[in-house]
């Protein structure tokens, strides 16, 4: 029987502080490279056509109602926020509907862990009508992550990015060689930290569930009213609408998921975040994690 025959890619991602989006573009390139007499994908235009297929969930309110061909190969990813995929990630994808085709499912998170992640985004896009054929887990720059307090301060690098790129020629060849079956996501295995760091960052989390239950704080992003030039970039950027144009000093803490996007995407410093898990992951999980995938 002949191989399947795929002409299309899509880039799938929800990615507030952009490293999940950057890793999808890279793993896409990889499935993209030049064809050599391919005859499973028969792909049009170039690499740069193919970053106009991109589907951006990050400033959709509504879930984008897409069905996806059999015949395409969708990159999904998104980040980790506590050890699964971020829930607005997870709504804003179920307007994304596959007919069947193969889907890489890739999470990004902050070099601690990313525990049921990549499981549980697996699930959802088989329950969305792909197949995920592979699976993989980068590290990118922690949300919380300033100079002070780096987390992954920089990821995904130049290195980041020529594995993603490796994985997605990967992908490619699993596919050419007619191979679409859906893999295991439990089988990837998250890289360990070490004990004593992760000790002690269960410790931290205890200590704080124990005094946020008896003296409640809402950690919430802060505007620095001096330094605001109401450029409104950050009611731009904000995936949630939880900052108003002209009255960008305010942030409405019902809406806002801490993604951090506007303290990043400030122009002059205005807007920070202190949050005590910043200085618990820095001083813990310092020591870089490569990432992992499975075909
Ligand atoms: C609310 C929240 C929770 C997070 N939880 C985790 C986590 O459990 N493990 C981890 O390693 N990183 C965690 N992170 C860090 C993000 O997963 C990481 O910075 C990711 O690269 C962000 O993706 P983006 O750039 O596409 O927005 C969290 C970030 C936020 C904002
Ligand atoms: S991005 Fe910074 S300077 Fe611009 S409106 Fe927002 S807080 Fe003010
Ligand atoms: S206001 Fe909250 S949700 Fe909006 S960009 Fe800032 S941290 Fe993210």
């Amino acid at each position: 029987m002949p191989n399947k025959i795929y002409d299309s890619i899509r880039t799938v991602y929800f990615s507030p502080t952009g490293t999940s989006k950057q890793i999808a573009e890279a793993i896409t390139r990889g499935i993209a490279a030049p064809a050599n007499g391919s005859t499973v994908f028969a792909l049009p235009g170039s690499a740069s056509r193919l970053a106009a297929q991109a589907i951006d969930l990050t400033h959709r309110s509504e879930p984008a109602a897409v069905e996806l061909s059999a015949e395409t190969v969708t990159v999904i990813a998104a980040p980790v926020y506590g050890g699964r995929i971020a829930p607005v990630a997870v709504k804003r994808l179920a307007g994304i509907r596959g007919s069947g085709g193969p889907a890489v499912v890739v999470a990004l998170y902050g070099n601690r862990a990313f525990e049921h992640a990549v499981e549980e985004l697996a699930a959802l896009a088989a329950r969305q009508g792909f197949v995920p054929v592979a699976a993989a887990a980068f590290v990118g720059e922690h949300s919380y992550s300033t100079p002070a307090t780096p987390i992954a301060a920089g990821r995904p690098d130049a290195q980041d990015l020529a594995s993603a790129e490796a994985f997605g020629q990967e992908v490619r060849q699993k596919l050419e060689s007619g191979d679409a079956a859906p893999i295991d996501a439990s089988q990837l295995k998250d890289r360990r930290a070490p004990s004593l760091s992760t000790l002690r960052f269960i410790r931290f989390v205890l200590k704080y569930r124990h005094q946020q239950k008896r003296h409640p704080v809402i950690y919430l992003p802060e505007c620095d009213a001096e330094r605001c030039t109401h450029c409104g970039r950050c009611a731009a950027i904000c995936p949630v609408g939880a900052i108003l144009r002209s009255d960008e000093t305010r942030t409405d803490p019902a809406l806002c998921i801490r993604c951090c996007a506007c303290v990043k995407g400030c122009p002059t410093g205005a807007r920070t975040f202190h949050t005590p898990f910043a200085e618990a992951l820095s001083r813990n999980f310092f020591r870089r994690k490569e990432p992992v995938t499975l075909l």
